[in-house]
């Protein structure tokens, strides 16, 4: 009998049996093992909302939550999501640069603790919501900073972008703190990338944050009640990367923290996560159809690929990185060819991992994407030759739970209307 790998010390033989392949398969218990880890080590004023888009599932959010997370939303169904999770409205905050009359009204009528506003535009519509319900909405200015640092995998600031104002405009502007009679602006939010592997880009960050969320605030003339200093920590994927030292990030960061919330006791200072609270925690189980050869190289053809696990392709990458990758069901088995991993779609970018060191892969093995709980199935064309979702399952304490339906082909038809189009044609209404 081989060794096979356990997910949350259920095996993963047995799981593709219970819920099918392709599957993402989550170990809570790792989930909450990622945010007592930052809670321990960083500064205990830290509050840590987690961002739903790297991870929409109800069950992942009210996981987190039962661990102490609040929730970052930027859709009306992940507002709804993190209410269904049990996050109480004054530990959500809503941001997003499109935000729709419908989700600006939703952020009043559930009264969460800030509209996190990314333009003048959004700034007097919300005015507007919150004058026509009789109410004052808290605001905190997302700001596109003019100054960048190295270090994250997408910088988001010193750049033209559509996220939040630009520095310079949000000094410029005249009588801002009292231009909306029915806004009241409390806080400051920078976002300033995802990715981040270093842990100095981070400390740096978070002391020019402080400072511009200082600055700003006096001019015009608010209370900081909240800070939000984004976060963007990465998880390392590729070769050649690794993962963060949270003992090195703390003995960093804690003094800026401890700086700032000595001037500041009764500010809010929130990070928001996303990848660094659910990537460690998630596998991409695809079961191998067909082996072949093609000139002379080595494909498993397996049941799932990129259209639920588009990260895969390479993240934002001309090349293409693989995730790490293994077989499960014979986990011990010396990995000594190369393969190619594929799904099943009809293009040749349908490709999970190049030239992977597996052992000799047979149809009806089980191979894991490892590192693959953020942006999976929900950031990716899961509808591309209607496969449709995968399913979803979380294993915590030993139990294993569905916690997302596999799309059946049924239910995709659903959604679709057939109008006698064929019957139009046939009478020649057509052109
Ligand atoms: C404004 C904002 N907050 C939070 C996140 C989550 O980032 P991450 O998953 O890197 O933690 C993102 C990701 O794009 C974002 O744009």
């Amino acid at each position: 009998m081989s060794a096979e790998f356990e997910i949350g010390g259920v095996g993963s033989t047995e799981l593709a049996e219970r819920y099918g392949t392709p599957s993402f398969v989550y170990d809570g218990n790792e989930l909450a093992t990622r945010l007592t880890g930052l809670r321990e080590r960083l500064h205990p004023e830290l509050e840590y909302f987690f961002s739903l888009k790297s991870n929409p599932n109800v069950s992942i959010c009210a996981l987190l939550h039962a661990h102490g997370a609040r929730a970052e939303v930027s859709s009306m169904a992940e507002l709804l999501t993190a209410k269904r999770a049990g996050v109480a409205p004054e530990n959500i905050i809503f941001l997003g640069p499109g935000k729709s009359r419908a989700e600006l009204t939703a952020c009043l009528d559930e009264d969460i603790y800030a509209v996190v506003c990314e333009s003048f535009g959004e700034l007097d519509e919300l005015d507007e919501l919150a004058r026509a319900k009789g109410v004052v909405a808290r605001v905190a200015l997302r700001v596109n900073p003019s100054f960048a640092v190295k270090g994250s995998g997408l910088t988001m600031g010193g750049k033209p972008r559509q996220f939040g104002i630009d520095e310079e405009q949000l000094f410029a502007a005249d009588g801002l703190g009292g231009r909306h009679s029915n806004i009241r602006l409390m806080g400051v939010q920078v976002y300033m990338g995802t990715r981040i592997l270093s842990e100095e880009p981070i400390v740096e960050n978070t002391r020019r944050i402080f400072e511009l969320a200082e600055r700003l605030a006096r001019r015009h003339g608010f209370d900081l009640e909240l800070v939000d200093i984004g976060g963007g920590l990465g998880i390392a994927y590729f070769a050649g990367e690794r993962d963060l030292d949270l003992d090195l990030l703390a003995t960093r960061l804690n003094p800026v923290i401890d700086e700032f919330a000595a001037r500041h006791p009764e500010t809010r200072l929130v990070m928001e996560l996303g990848r660094f609270l659910t990537a460690m925690s998630g596998t991409y189980v695809v079961r191998v159809r067909y082996v072949k050869t093609s000139l002379g190289q080595n494909f498993a053809v397996t049941d799932g690929g990129t259209n639920h696990h588009m990260a895969a392709v390479g993240i934002g990458s001309y090349v293409k990185r693989d995730f790490p990758m293994r077989l499960l069901n014979r986990f011990d088995e010396p990995a000594d060819e190369s393969w190619h991993v594929t799904g099943p779609l009809c293009t040749p970018n349908d490709v999970l991992g190049k030239k992977i060191a597996l052992p000799p892969v047979r149809p009806g093995d089980l191979l894991g994407v490892f590192r693959s709980g953020a942006y999976g199935p929900t950031a990716s064309p899961v509808l591309f030759l209607s496969h449709g979702y995968p399913a979803e399952v979380l294993v915590y304490n030993g139990q294993s739970y569905l916690i997302s339906e596999r799309d059946r082909p049924a239910d995709l038809l659903r959604r679709q209307h057939l109008h006698d189009v064929a019957a139009l044609a046939a009478a020649g209404l057509d052109g």
